[in-house]
Order: C-alpha cells, then structure tokens, then sequence
C-alpha cells in the first residue's frame, strides 16, 4: 500500500499498552501510514484502553464520543476516518463497543494487532469488525520492528514486553481475561529486541509484564529460563547500561532474582512489588497467595541483597467486607515497609470477577475516607524516601530537556526525576549528581565535580527536541 494517510493513536493504562501501542504504530508505517500527535488531522485513529478499573473503561466512551463528532466532520469534508478500539476493553467487551458507538470500525483484542493491516482493509470494504479471538500464533513475531530513527526518537529508555498475561487470578482483577494465560517470549527474541535498542542508543531497558517476574521464555539452551537468568544475559550486552522490570508479583520473587538485586549491577535497585492490602483476612479474600508475613519476608530478603533498594507498591482500599481493622492493618504496613512511593486506588467492582459476586461491598463514602488517609500516608513515606536523598550523590541517566531553559532531567538510580542545570548535549549520558534541593515530586541536583570524574557519554548525539515528554511514565491508569 502506498499514500500517507496519518495514524493517532492513543493509549490508556499500562506500560503494556504503551508498548503495544507503538508495535502497531511501526506496523502501520510500512502500509503507509505516518504518526500524528492530533486525533483532528488522522484517518485511523487507534484507542488502546483499559478495563482495570469501571472509570477508565468508561473515560473510553467519552472519548469515542470526541472521535465520533470528528469522524462526522471529517465526512462533510469527504474525508473517510476510521476508528479503531484495542486493548483491554476491547478484549472484554467485543462486539458490545460497536452497539455502544457506532462510529467504531474495528475492536481488536490484545492478541491480534499483528492482523491490523488486514482488519483495516476489511472494515473499509466491509463495515465493522471485531476480532478478540486469542489466536495460536505469537503477534510479536508478526509485528513490525521500529527503525532506528524510530527508536532514537523515542528516547534513551525503552520498554520491552517480556511475558504477557496472567494466571494469577486475584479475586478482583480483569486482567487474566484481558490478557489470557501467561507467556513469556523466548530469550534469544528478547535478547535480539534489546540489542536492536541498545544499538540505536537506548541505554536503560525495562522488562514489562503483567506478571513479569514469573517469566519463564525459553531459552538457547530450549529449556525455560527465569526472569535473573534473562537479566544476567541482557546485562552482558553491550550499550545496556540500566535493567529495571515491572510489575512483579510477591509469589514470585525466586531466590535467583533477590540474589540478581545483589549481583547485577546494571540492575537498579528499585522494584515495584504491589502487596494490595496488609490485611491476611483480606490478601485471602483477594486470592493473593501470599500473607502479610511472606509479603514482609520478601522485602526483608530484598533488602538483605540491596539494602538502598527503592520498594514501590499498590494498594487497593474497600474490597468486600475490608473492616476498620483490615485497612488499620494496611497502614501498619505501609509504615513498616516504608514505600519510595505507592500507587492506591478504591475498590472497584468489575463484571466477570469474582469479587463483584461479594457480600459486604464496602460504602463509597468509606472508601473515599480510606484512601484519603492510606495516600496520605504514602505521601509521608514517599517524602521521607525522598528527604533521604538529599546530600547524596546519584548516578543519573538524562533523557529529556527540562522545563526551564539550560535544564536537563533525568532519572535516579532509584526512577525519580532529577532536574539539573546542564547541557542537552548530556541527553542520553549517565553522570553523578549531586542532590542539592528535594520536592514533592523530584529532586534537584548539581553535576558532581570530583577529580577524575566525567560523565559517560550518550552513545548517540540526541536531539532533544524530539524526545517524548513523558519518556518514562509511572502512571498505570490514565483513565482513574
Ligand atoms: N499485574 C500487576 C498489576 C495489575 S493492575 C500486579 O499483579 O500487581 C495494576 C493495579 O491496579 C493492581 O496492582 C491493583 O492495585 C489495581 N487494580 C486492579 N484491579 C482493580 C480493581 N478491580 N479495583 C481497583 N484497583 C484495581
Ligand atoms: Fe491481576 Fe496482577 Fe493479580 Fe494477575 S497478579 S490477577 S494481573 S492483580
Ligand atoms: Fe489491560 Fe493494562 Fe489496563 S493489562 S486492563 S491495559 S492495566
């Protein structure tokens, strides 16, 4: 196909997504297709959603709502706009999306966006489509890869999808029926995948998965490796400067993974480990697997292989029949993990899961209350994380201009931001800083002076001007 017809594509919730989103934009190139920032100016127009939780699946019809009104206005202008929904919500609703907005051309669930290019001339010639089949062969191998300007365009930190899916089954989560049964994309994929990015300058990889630390891929050798074995290999390839992985499960954290967060140095010591609640009556209602006590067993084995690592985690507040006591229970545990920062959010019932089937749902005002009080307490550990820091002097790996003119920013060893008065020039460099001011949401610093010292330098000149501006975003959920 040729012509250049312009993609928008916008992606809600994961990091997956994220990732997922920007497989389909280097598919659709070669068809002819060139990446718009605005939804106004495109003739496809990709949403990629999330069903986590009931507020971000609905920000996904207002949003097909605004797409409809500018596929309308498109039409008076002889101008033919399709719409395409993918992701999560697409996954779990189907054909239902295409009775709630009509507008919708195409509903393509997670497994499938290699046939994009093929749904796109189908739904052209033939009217709308849906197809959520969870197919036998693997979209990774059939996505396109992105070029090299691509991939320094995008910037110096890059994800990279691992293992995808989920066996876990909380009791009040979407994501195994999203997502499917878990799998994990062999070593020597991976391991090519991260040498392509670390050719074209990207100097930090993290290894995504909705379950990621119980990756298993196959590896050289055809047995399955585990997620420290993959590490220890990715680690050895040159231009890998920084490994981090998200999100892990408790119940996975094998003893060769705490021993990597001894070992490995590329390895940054922070990890995401969400715990959901301190609660053991609750983490059993939850299906977790795991108590308070093994919860806290892995962190203090953790902290015996790292003991600077930065824990984060999530919470979430007012699952059916969480009493005062349950919630008490959740914000001992904060305090005695003491949390670089944490994500929480309130319960939230979703349609399939066997929480929404359960007695005791929790009062709106209630949880409300609760996860006012359990961020405040985040807020007060996160700080104290922070306050920790400053005097010290950090490695810090700089991926984007600041917001000030003569500001560069990047991040800790530890992923929060730090700002510095500096040259673009050391976008992509890894240099010690020194921290000289904390914030609630970043840290300030100066570049480190000490004999001999030198920042090691990016290994491609970028231009800032493109890098995206959000390279490295925490945030899970756009939607809640
Ligand atoms: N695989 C990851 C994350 C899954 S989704 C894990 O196991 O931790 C990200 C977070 O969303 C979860 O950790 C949980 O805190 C939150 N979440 C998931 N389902 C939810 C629901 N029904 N209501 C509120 N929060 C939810
Ligand atoms: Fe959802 Fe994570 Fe539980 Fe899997 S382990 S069901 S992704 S919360
Ligand atoms: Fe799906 Fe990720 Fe949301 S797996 S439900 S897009 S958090």
């Amino acid at each position: 196909m040729t012509g250049s017809r312009k993609l928008f594509v916008k992606s809600f919730g994961c990091q997956m997504n994220v990732y997922d989103s920007r497989r389909m934009a280097d598919t659709l190139v070669p068809e002819g297709y060139t990446e718009t920032a605005t939804a106004e100016d495109a003739d496809l127009i990709i949403l990629n959603t999330c069903h986590i939780r009931e507020k971000a699946a609905e920000k996904v019809y207002s949003e097909l709502g605004r797409m409809r009104r500018l596929k309308q206005a498109a039409a008076e202008a002889d101008r033919d706009v399709l719409i395409a929904v993918a992701g999560c919500v697409a996954q779990a609703e189907g054909d239902e999306i295409i009775r709630r907005a009509p507008a919708v051309d195409i509903v393509v669930g997670s497994q499938n966006y290699h046939r994009l290019p093929e749904l796109i001339v189908r739904a052209g010639r033939d009217g709308p489509l849906v197809d959520t089949e969870f197919p036998v062969d693997d979209k990774f191998d059939r996505l396109a890869a992105p070029s090299a300007a691509t991939i320094r365009a995008r910037g110096v930190t890059a994800f990279v999808t691992v293992q995808e899916g989920c066996d876990k089954f909380c009791s009040f989560c979407v994501v195994p029926y999203t997502r499917g049964a878990e799998t994990s994309r062999p070593v020597e994929k991976v391991t090519a995948e991260v040498e392509r990015l670390a050719a074209a300058g990207v100097r930090e990889i993290t290894l995504i998965g909705q379950n990621v630390n119980a990756y298993h891929g196959a590896g050289p050798d055809g047995r399955p490796w585990s997620l420290a074995r993959l590490l220890e290999r990715l680690a050895e390839l040159r231009g890998v400067e920084r490994l981090r992985y998200t999100t892990s499960h408790p119940l996975d954290m094998a003893d060769d993974l705490i021993a990597a967060h001894r070992d490995l140095p590329a390895l940054m010591p922070q990890l995401h480990l969400p715990v959901q609640s301190g609660s053991d009556r609750i983490l059993a209602a939850m299906n977790r697997r795991h108590t308070r006590t093994d919860y806290l067993d892995v962190v203090a084995r953790l902290r015996a292989a790292r003991p600077d690592l930065a824990l984060t985690s999530d919470f979430i507040v007012g699952f059916p029949g969480e009493t005062d006591a349950d919630f008490a229970d959740t914000l001992s545990l904060v305090s005695d993990v003491q949390y670089a920062g944490a994500f929480s959010f309130k319960y939230s019932s979703r349609p399939g899961t066997p929480g929404a089937d359960m007695d005791e749902q929790v009062a709106e005002a209630v949880k409300s209350e609760r996860l006012q009080r359990l961020q405040q307490a985040i807020d007060r550990s996160h700080a104290a994380f922070n306050r920790g820091c400053l005097g010290r002097t950090l490695s810090v790996l700089f991926e984007r201009p600041g917001r000030h003119a003569g500001q560069i920013v990047g991040r800790s060893p530890y992923l929060q931001p730090v700002q510095v008065d500096a040259s673009e020039s050391l976008i992509g460099a890894i240099a010690d800083v020194t921290v000289t001011e904390v914030a609630s949401n970043s840290l300030f610093g100066a570049l480190a002076t000490r004999a001999g010292w030198g920042p090691t330098p990016p290994r491609t000149v970028f231009d800032g001007s493109s890098l995206p501006l959000q390279g490295r975003v925490r945030v899970r959920d756009a939607g809640a």
